[in-house]
This record gives structure tokens, C-alpha cells and sequence, in this order.
């Protein structure tokens, strides 16, 4: 094989209470990659559509991470990459990390699967590093892997694939705003109180459970984020009504997707998953907000390949 076409999901990770340890991956929404071999020795990238991305290997989070890979690798194998993004950069669905996941994921298919999908996790995170300043794993794990993941370890590096419930479905708002990781990173503050994360941990702990016992009422009741939420949502145009509109239209719960500015829901069954994306986009549509819209059930085996 000489050449791949791959899909390049998009995540959202955090879901509500598990900051840069819970993330799960999206079925519909995502880019495309093509990878093939060359004889030059070199990672290069001739082609970005959709999106003004650097094509320096060295600049880009596709470049970096394939080139983190093949350096632990040992190999010389020149690879050249095309990139067609339909996932908006700084959108909070995860785009660097599908073109992370998408590069190291291709490009091991391409050399014989030397490396197990898990084994490639680091080598994504430092693109993703790339791009928000930050080491996290809770985007390029469950793009990788597909389903939620929980990362319960950074050092070690421990990554853990979850049960997914298959009803569950995701709607998602994108309101027309940038907002980069690492500024909404630089919003938090560096100390928690005690209670908040004693409610923290019980929810991660339930979100886990109810996922594994497809206890929909626990994970509703676990879907909430008292640490993070309160201080990035400021960042988002009318959160809160998008948020209490989802609620109402029957969601288990929402939140932030990722880093933001994107909303996440999470939902019983796709009929209600398409009412709680109305009623989000009932908020932004009677105000001069610009969005997108997503419904999606969960990705089971993320990044795939077309051929
Ligand atoms: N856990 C990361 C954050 C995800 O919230 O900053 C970024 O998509």
C-alpha cells in the first residue's frame, strides 16, 4: 500500500466534568486526510483545503506529529500529506487533534502497523501541543480509539477505552467565534477548592458507571462541570440560554465542547437529539450570532480509512 484516504473524526473532549481526561469521538463530523509514501526521505504536506493552515511540516500539527513518529521510529520513509478540513480551527471539536490522530494513524497503516493504535497517542499529543501549548490527550486518544476514552494518567501515560451506550447521540452549536485553546486555558485558575472537586471526582466516577450500566439517568446526573464551566463559559455568547434550551428540549446534559466556543449536548435517542440542536440554535437565531450545527451519534472505531 502506497497510499491512504483516511477519516479524521472529530471529539469532544472534557464532556462536561472530566478536564483533559474524558473525551469522546463524533461519527459524522470531521476531515479527510490523503497519505502516501515518496522517495525523498521527507514528511511533507502539498495540500490544505478548507482551512489557511501552514504547510511547514515543522509548523503544522499533522507535520509535527508525524514527525515525532517516525523519529521513534528510526524511519527515513518519506511521506507526503493532504489535508481537507471541514472542521473549523479553534471551534472546540477537536481540529488539531483529528489532523494529529489522522497523520500518525495514516502513516503507521502506510509503513505495516509497527505501532498499536494505542502506542500512538504520544506521537498525536505533541501536534496537539503544537496548537493549544499543552500536552493534553482527551481530543487525539478518542479520535484515535473512537468511543470515549478516560485518560486516567499523563505520567505514565494511561489511556482507557469506555463502554458507549449506543443510543447516546451529541448535538452540537458552533457559534462563529474563535476561541484558541490556549486562551482558554490561560482563563483557569491553577487551584481547586476541595468541594468542588469532592463533586468533581463523584461525577467522573458516576459519568463512568452510567456509561458502563447504560444508566442514562446517572449520566444525566453526572454531566456537570463546576470547575472548569463557570470560567470559560464568560468566553461564549449566551451560553447559559443555549445550555438551560438544550436541558429543556430533554438532554441529559450539556456543556462546553472541549476548550469552546462550541456547546455540547449529549442525548437519549437521535429524535431527541435533533429537538435539543433546534432549540440550541433557537437561541442563536433570534440574535446576530453566526453557527453551526452538528448531530452525531458516537464514533465507535474512530479514525478510519476510506481507502
Ligand atoms: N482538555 C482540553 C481543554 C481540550 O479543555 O483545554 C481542548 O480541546
Amino acid at each position: 500500500m502506497n497510499e491512504i484516504r483516511i477519516f479524521c473524526p472529530a471529539t469532544i473532549a472534557n464532556v462536561s466534568c472530566g478536564f483533559d481526561v474524558l473525551g469522546l469521538c463524533l461519527d459524522n463530523v470531521g476531515d479527510e486526510m490523503v497519505i502516501r509514501k515518496t522517495g525523498n526521505g521527507k514528511v511533507t504536506i502539498s495540500r490544505i483545503e478548507g482551512q489557511d493552515l501552514p504547510l511547514d511540516p515543522e509548523k503544522n500539527v499533522a507535520g509535527v506529529a508525524a514527525l515525532a513518529m517516525l523519529k521513534a521510529l528510526g524511519s527515513v520513509q518519506g511521506f507526503d500529506i493532504d489535508i481537507y478540513k471541514k472542521i473549523k480551527p479553534g471551534s472546540g471539536i477537536g481540529s488539531s487533534a483529528a489532523s494529529a490522530a489522522g497523520a500518525v494513524f495514516g502513516i503507521n497503516k502506510l509503513l505495516g502497523e509497527p505501532l498499536s493504535v494505542k502506542e500512538l497517542i504520544p506521537f498525536a499529543m505533541e501536534g496537539e501541543e503544537l496548537a493549544s501549548g499543552a500536552l493534553h490527550a482527551d481530543n487525539v486518544a478518542p479520535a484515535l480509539l473512537g468511543g470515549f476514552s478516560l485518560v486516567r494518567s499523563y505520567e505514565p501515560l494511561d489511556v482507557v477505552k469506555l463502554h458507549t451506550p449506543g443510543a447516546l447521540y451529541a448535538s452540537i452549536i458552533h457559534p462563529q467565534i474563535e476561541v484558541k485553546t490556549a486562551d482558554a486555558r490561560s482563563v483557569l485558575k491553577h487551584s481547586v477548592p476541595l468541594k468542588k472537586a469532592i463533586q468533581q471526582w463523584g461525577n467522573v466516577g458516576g459519568l463512568v458507571s452510567g456509561l458502563y450500566t447504560e444508566d442514562y439517568d446517572l449520566i444525566a446526573r453526572s454531566l456537570h462541570d463546576g470547575i472548569i464551566e463557570p470560567l470559560r463559559s464568560l468566553l461564549i455568547p449566551r451560553f447559559m440560554e443555549v445550555k438551560e434550551a438544550a436541558l429543556t428540549a430533554g438532554a441529559l446534559g450539556s456543556g462546553i465542547s472541549g476548550s469552546g466556543p462550541s456547546i455540547f449536548a449529549l442525548s437519549k435517542g437521535e429524535d431527541t437529539a435533533k429537538k435539543v440542536a433546534e432549540a440550541m440554535a433557537g437561541v442563536y437565531a433570534d440574535s446576530d450570532v453566526a453557527f453551526d450545527i452538528h448531530i452525531s451519534g458516537i464514533n465507535p472505531e474512530g479514525v478510519r480509512v476510506l481507502s
